[in-house]
């Protein structure tokens, strides 16, 4: 007897694991007939539920029927065997079902009904009904006895029961997320990509015509100019829109973990490592948006290559190829080229990702698109911190004249902190940041005691060292765009201990 024991023992440990390994309900539920037969010998087994609304029983997951069985499986409140355990809330026991009346043998499916005993048991949380879960049983000789199934089905019913309810709370996530996915689309839909410049629009007849595709994108722009934001409408415009969006942010990342991180690893792939599913195949099915590609290791590029080629990826530790369904939208605000050029960046890797390239502009480039930007930055702001704040035209002139080396991202910054700060209700030249003012250095307190000469000689000091990165020190470039010569400008540079620095991402307020 002891040995049955831990049969039982086993198959109700092996029901309560497959009922956890995830949440499609009919799977489960047909593994845990699996394990009933493979275990206990039971054979023919069905779950019903009870519809509350329309008080029908149906059979839901079965063992050792066909579809037409299944269909034929239907019970009222009371009826039969299953109906009447529906409805007193505890199990039966037929021994043999050729001798019992009560069994109706709905689905047809037991032509010989000789020796076939019959186990029916509710499954119920708390005082709820559920459902019940039946089984045939032959009883052969000493095959463990009836007390025995039905405490083990009793439990097992427990189980679902249990199973059931955290199945009903998921699905009621789930259509939540559908719904904040919807809304999510309708988020990064056209309206909120701001920008009726020439080279903005250009941007955005091509993220229309891709979005249609499963091309693999390739956007290119200084930080803050809306790579990401572009990802995100590209994904959602796209067939995938329902499938997940998943961002990587390659820069973020220590070498040594990104490989893991992508791909995903087995466990005990490196010490302590535990198995992980990688970003590609958490994207499966939607897009996965590598952020600063040009700062993916060499040694990963070559694995990189191979999913663009083959779909097809190796968790770190395994020697078997998974294959992931991914659109591919990757970001730079590196030169790739010169990458190349430097041997940093592989070329057949770069022609892959490059298939379609996209190339945005900085805001400085497309100065009409401020105003728009900031005035949907403003309302979208007063509606969150519930306040009304208008802007006055001079502080507009200011902000539009100002270089923006943060972009769409610094605007947005200044535009929020401008709401959240200013006490009245319009924006005034003074509200706006000294950076934008150009007036980096002029401590508050000191204004209006400073001598004009001193004023102007801060604002040229200002104005220069904010246009020399933009033409990467050159003297010659950034001394035609101030309209000096180059002898004036090598001669400020002298006169205000300006430190000239090429190749320096001065302004990236990435993350
Ligand atoms: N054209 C635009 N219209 C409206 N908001 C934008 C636009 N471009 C960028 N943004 C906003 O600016 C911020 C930075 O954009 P992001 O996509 O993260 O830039 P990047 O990835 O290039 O650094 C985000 O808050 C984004 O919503
Ligand atoms: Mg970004």
């Amino acid at each position: 007897m002891k040995k049955y024991e831990n049969i039982e023992l086993k198959a109700i440990f092996d029901v309560s694991k497959v009922l956890t390994s995830s949440f499609d309900l009919e799977r489960n539920l047909y593994s845990v007939f699996e394990i009933l037969s493979k275990e206990l010998d039971m054979r023919r087994g069905s779950i019903f539920l009870l519809d509350k609304k329309t008080e029908e029983i149906r059979i839901v997951a079965a063992y050792g029927l066909t579809e037409e069985e299944i269909n034929r499986g239907k019970y009222r409140i009371g009826e039969g065997i299953v109906g009447r355990v529906i409805e007193s809330g505890l199990p039966m026991f037929i021994p043999d079902i050729e001798k019992e009346p009560q069994f109706l043998n709905k689905t047809g499916s037991r032509p010989n009904k000789k020796g076939i005993s019959f186990l029916c048991v509710p499954i119920k949380i708390e005082d709820e009904i559920l459902g019940v879960i039946s089984a045939d049983r032959i009883y052969r000789e000493e095959q463990g006895d009836v007390d025995d199934d039905l405490r083990v089905l009793s439990i097992v019913a427990s189980l679902i029961a249990q199973f059931l309810k955290l199945w009903e709370t998921y699905k009621i996530i789930e259509d939540e997320n559908l719904i904040l996915r919807a809304q999510l689309k309708d988020r990064y839909n056209f309206p909120n990509l701001v920008g009726q410049s020439t080279s903005f629009q250009a941007v955005l007849k091509t993220v229309m015509k891709v979005a249609g595709t499963d091309a693999t994108v390739l956007l290119f722009g200084e930080s803050g100019t809306g790579k990401e934001l572009i990802a995100k409408t590209i994904h959602f415009q796209s067939k995938r829109a329902k499938g997940p969006f998943v961002a990587i942010n390659c820069a973020a990342i220590p070498e040594n973990l990104l490989e893991a991180e992508l791909f995903g690893s087995e466990k005990g792939a490196f010490t302590g490592a535990v198995k992980r599913v990688g970003k590609f195949e958490q994207a499966n099915g939607g897009t996965i948006f590598l952020d600063e590609i040009g700062e993916l290791p060499l040694s990963l590029q070559p694995k990189l290559l191979r999913v663009l080629q083959e779909r097809i990826i190796e968790p770190l530790g395994s020697s078997k190829a998974v294959k992931v369904d991914v659109r591919i939208i990757s970001a730079t605000n590196k030169d790739l080229s010169e990458e190349i050029k430097k041997g940093n960046f592989r070329e057949d890797l770069f022609w892959r990702l490059n298939v379609i390239p996209i190339y945005i502009p900085p805001l400085r480039e497309r100065k009409e698109d401020i105003p728009l930007l900031i005035e949907y930055y403003l309302k979208s702001f007063c509606d969150i911190y519930k306040k009304t704040v208008s802007i006055d035209e001079e502080a507009i002139k200011v902000l539009i004249s100002y270089e923006w080396p943060g972009n769409v991202r610094e605007l947005s910054n200044t535009i929020e902190r401008l709401v959240v700060m200013t006490e009245g209700n319009k924006i005034k030249v003074h509200d706006l940041p000294d950076t934008v003012r150009g007036v980096l250095r002029v401590k508050r307190g000191y204004e209006g005691e400073l001598k004009l000469p001193t004023e102007v000689e801060e604002l040229e000091r200002i104005r220069i060292m904010n246009t020399l990165p933009r033409y990467n020190f050159n003297i010659r470039k950034t001394a035609n765009a101030l309209g000096l010569t180059e002898r004036q400008l090598n001669y400020r540079i002298r006169k205000y201990g300006i430190i000239i620095k090429k190749d320096v991402n001065l302004h990236d307020s990435n993350n």
